[in-house]
């Protein structure tokens, strides 16, 4: 047993250093710098950003993202993003650069800025949703245009150090790369141009980087046994137990509590387990050949509407999913050979905002499963999640000896005990192969 709590241990530690999500392994954020002209003293570039994570967004208030000129760069102007300082400009006469930092931070503009300030992809108030979710919308772009830089491919130096907070941080990123110029279609889609030169710079979110504690949690039930097993107590740290506010509190009718914080602080409502999320996944019926399971998420902070949220759910029986209602779903496959892993989303103008803490701040549907014969079983708590993820971070589950049972199965505690063993096993080979 000790021996497995070390190598699970050490699967922890190894799979967040190196910033590696077992069920999005090639999911990144992509910069690409496009040079699409040389000027008299630098050059013009695209920059454009994917997020290629399957399920994780960027989320209001958005992406800021930063970086070291190499050389003593400026930024003439932008189109459809801006730096958040100018710095000091003050040996520039007459035309004064729209920044003169070493090291810019840049925002996207928000929705409705005039025309001639926008830029194709831009204006997103830095909102990318991902890409399992929506791929069009996964795309933020701008134009820059750097001066006292290098004015041919050979002269240029890339910039270093880029920094992208997503809102808030969790990313890191590696350094630009050249890679072979990008090629674009005319507008009439009949000819082929050309980049001068293009770099990439790839970033990788760590849910250990971006949090101390996880931001969610998740609860069971089930019809063969009356017992709800809890999120777990204090599962997302209890750090604002004292500042919390009851359900029932006059405090919930003051004009202004739902109003965002600057810095995204939580307003949470008091529970045991001060989580800002809770999923419920609820073993509702039993079918001779399927199996329907009630799956509810509940906002439990005053001051967050979640747009655009997703939950993903490992479980192996969601290689069978018949039907899922009112949500949105889609297959994850990790890996070639498993087909455990799905993501759920809103149904957009339906139900793809879960709403503030309250009696509107949750969001549910059904998910109906065909039986696997070889597999399925009720016993040993097999019809619960193995893993549960909302909005890209992982949430905490109920301990395994205290998942609702079905009665008279004998040694189960034992037996879910080995079977987490296996999965872990498992999940360990996976990972270092
Ligand atoms: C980034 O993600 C894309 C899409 O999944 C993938 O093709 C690419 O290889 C990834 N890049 C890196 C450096 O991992
Ligand atoms: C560079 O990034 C773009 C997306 O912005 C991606 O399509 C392309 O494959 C990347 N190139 C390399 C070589 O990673
Ligand atoms: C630089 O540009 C020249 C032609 O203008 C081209 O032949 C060369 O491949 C380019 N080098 C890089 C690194 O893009
Ligand atoms: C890179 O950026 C970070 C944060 O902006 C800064 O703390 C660090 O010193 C920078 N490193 C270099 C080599 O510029
Ligand atoms: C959430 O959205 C509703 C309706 O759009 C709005 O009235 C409310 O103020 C928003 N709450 C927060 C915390 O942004
Ligand atoms: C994975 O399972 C889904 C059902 O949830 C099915 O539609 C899909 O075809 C399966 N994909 C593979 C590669 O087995
Ligand atoms: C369940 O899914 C697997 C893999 O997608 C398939 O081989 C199997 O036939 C399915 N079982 C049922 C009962 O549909
Ligand atoms: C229901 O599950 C709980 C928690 O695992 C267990 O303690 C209890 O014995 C089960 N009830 C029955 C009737 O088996």
């Amino acid at each position: 047993m000790k021996f497995f709590i070390s190598v699970l241990f050490l699967f922890v530690l190894f799979s967040y250093a190196a910033a590696y999500d077992p069920l999005d392994p090639n999911g990144n954020v992509t910069i690409k710098w496009d040079i699409v002209s040389w000027t008299p003293d630098g050059y013009v570039a695209v920059v454009t950003m994917n997020n290629f994570q399957m399920y994780r967004h960027i989320m209001s208030p958005g992406w800021t993202l930063g970086w070291t000129w190499a050389k003593k760069e400026v930024i003439w102007s932008m189109v459809g993003a801006q730096t958040t300082e100018q710095g000091d400009c003050s040996k520039f006469k007459g035309n004064i650069p729209h920044c003169c930092k070493k090291t810019p931070t840049v925002v996207d503009l928000l929705p409705g800025v005039p025309y001639n300030q926008q830029f194709t992809n831009c204006c997103k108030g830095g909102v990318l949703a991902a890409w399992g979710q929506d791929p069009q919308s996964a795309v933020s772009a701008f134009q820059i245009s750097v001066g006292l830089a290098g004015t041919s491919n050979k002269t240029v130096k890339l910039p270093k150090n880029f920094t992208l907070l997503g809102p808030g941080p969790g990313y890191t990123c590696g350094p630009a790369k050249v890679v072979p110029s990008t090629t674009f279609l005319t507008p009439d889609r009949r000819r082929k141009t050309q980049a001068l030169m293009t770099w990439n710079v790839t970033c990788t979110y760590s849910q250990f980087l971006a949090r101390k504690n996880p931001n969610c949690c998740v609860s069971f039930s089930s019809f063969y046994n009356e017992t709800i097993t809890p999120c777990p107590t204090c599962a997302c740290g209890c750090q604002n137990k004292n500042n919390c506010v009851k359900s029932d509190s006059k405090f919930l009718k003051m004009v202004g509590l739902n109003t965002p914080r600057k810095d995204n602080a939580p307003l949470l409502q008091c529970t045991h387990h001060m989580c800002p999320v809770r999923v419920h996944w609820h073993v509702k019926l039993n079918y001779k050949e399927y199996w329907r399971v009630k799956v509810s998420i509940t906002n439990f902070n005053y001051r967050m509407n979640y747009t655009l949220w997703s939950l993903v759910v490992q479980h192996p029986n969601l290689n069978n999913v018949t039907q899922v209602f009112s949500f949105d779903y889609k297959p994850l496959v990790p890996y070639e050979s498993i087909n455990d892993t799905g993501m759920f989303y809103g149904m957009k103008y339906y139900n793809d905002l879960l709403m503030e803490a309250g009696p509107l701040g949750n969001v549910q549907s059904e998910v109906l499963l065909r039986k696997d014969k070889d597999t399925f079983t009720f016993k040993q708590g097999w019809a619960f999640p193995r893993k549960v993820y909302f909005n890209g971070d992982e949430c905490m589950l109920p301990p395994p000896d205290t998942y609702p049972f079905l009665p008279n199965s004998a040694h189960q505690h034992l037996s879910f005990t080995s079977f987490t063993f296996i999965a872990a096993m498992f999940f360990l080979f996976v990972t270092l192969w």
